[in-house]
C-alpha cells in the first residue's frame, strides 16, 4: 500500500488525478475502465480531472465506467440517486458518453438478480482498471458494511445506522435514506486492477489506521484492500492522525524522488 499524507485538498485532489492519468495512458488504445465512487471525498479529484479535461486537453474518449454502489428504490435520474450524481460531479463534464456510465439499477423489480447481473457486466467488461474508492468511518467500502465478507460480490446490502446518518446530509429528511443498496463486493471490488482510496477528515482517522495498519478483518472491510497488490491511500494530515507508521510513510515517498543510494544525513 502506497500511502500518501497530504498538507491540502489541492495536492490531494492532483495525487489521485495523477493515478487517473498514469492508468488512462497505460490502457491507450483499450478502453479504459473506471470504478466510480460518490461521496464527498472523491469530489476535489473529479474537479480536478475536468480542470485537465478542459485546459490540459485530458481526454476520456473510449472509457466506460462502473459505479460502485446505488440506493435501493432510486431510479438513476433520481435527484439522489448515485448515477445523477457521478453525472453531476464529473462524467458529464468530460468526453464520457452517459451510455458509457453504468450502475446497478435501483430500482430493478428484482434487486438480487440485478445485483448478480452488474457483477456479471463488470467481468464481460474486462474488468476495472482503476477504481477509486472513500472509506465510511466505520472502514466500510462501497456499502460493505461491517461483517461483509471478504470475498462478497456484488449484492443488495442493508445500511448500518451509522451510515444513514453519515448520509443524511445528503438528503432534505433523514427519513428519506434508503436503507438498502446494491453494492459491489469486497472480492468484486479487489478485483480492479489498481485501486486508489482517498479520504479526510478526523472522523476518517480510526478507519484509515485499520485500513493500513490494522489486522485484515471484517470488522473492518477496508483492511480487505492489505490484499490487493497496487491500492495508493491519499489522506489529510487529520485522517492520517491515528497512522502509527506515518512517518514512514512520509520518509518513504521522500525516497521516491531521490536515486538508488539515499544521501547520507
Ligand atoms: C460511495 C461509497 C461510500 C463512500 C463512503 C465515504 O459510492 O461507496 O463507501 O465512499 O461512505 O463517503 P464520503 O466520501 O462522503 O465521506
Amino acid at each position: 500500500m502506497e500511502i500518501h499524507i497530504v498538507t491540502d485538498a489541492v495536492e490531494r485532489a492532483g495525487v489521485v488525478a495523477d493515478v487517473f492519468v498514469r492508468t488512462l495512458q497505460e490502457s491507450v488504445g483499450s478502453g479504459t475502465v473506471l470504478g466510480l465512487a460518490t461521496g464527498s471525498s472523491p469530489v476535489p479529484a473529479y474537479t480536478e480531472l475536468i480542470r485537465r479535461h478542459r485546459e490540459e486537453g485530458l481526454s476520456f474518449a473510449g472509457v466506460r465506467a462502473f459505479l460502485l454502489d446505488e440506493y435501493v428504490g432510486l431510479p438513476p435520474g433520481h435527484e439522489q440517486s448515485y448515477h445523477r450524481f457521478i453525472r453531476e460531479n464529473f462524467t458529464s463534464h468530460v468526453d464520457i458518453d452517459d451510455s458509457a456510465v453504468l450502475s446497478p439499477d435501483g430500482s430493478a423489480a428484482d434487486p438480487a438478480a440485478e445485483a448478480a447481473a452488474y457483477d456479471r457486466r463488470i467481468t464481460e467488461a474486462g474488468g476495472v482498471d482503476l477504481q477509486i474508492l472513500g472509506i465510511g468511518s466505520n472502514g466500510h467500502i462501497a456499502f460493505n458494511e461491517p461483517g461483509s465478507s471478504l470475498a462478497s460480490r456484488t449484492r443488495v446490502v442493508g445500511l448500518t445506522r451509522r451510515t444513514i446518518a453519515d448520509n443524511a446530509r445528503f438528503f432534505e429528511n433523514s427519513e428519506d435514506v434508503p436503507v438498502r443498496a446494491l453494492s459491489q463486493g469486497l472480492g468484486t471490488i479487489r478485483e480492479a486492477r489498481r485501486i486508489v482510496l482517498t479520504a479526510t477528515g478526523e472522523g476518517k482517522a480510526e478507519a484509515v489506521a485499520q485500513l493500513a495498519e490494522g489486522a485484515i478483518s471484517a470488522r473492518w472491510p477496508a483492511t480487505s484492500l492489505q490484499l490487493h497488490p497496487d491500492v495508493t491511500v491519499v489522506v489529510d494530515e487529520a485522517a492520517a492522525s491515528r497512522l502509527e507508521l506515518a512517518d514512514y510513510y512520509r520518509y518513504a515517498r521522500g525516497l521516491e524522488h531521490s536515486g538508488p543510494v539515499a544521501p547520507h544525513s
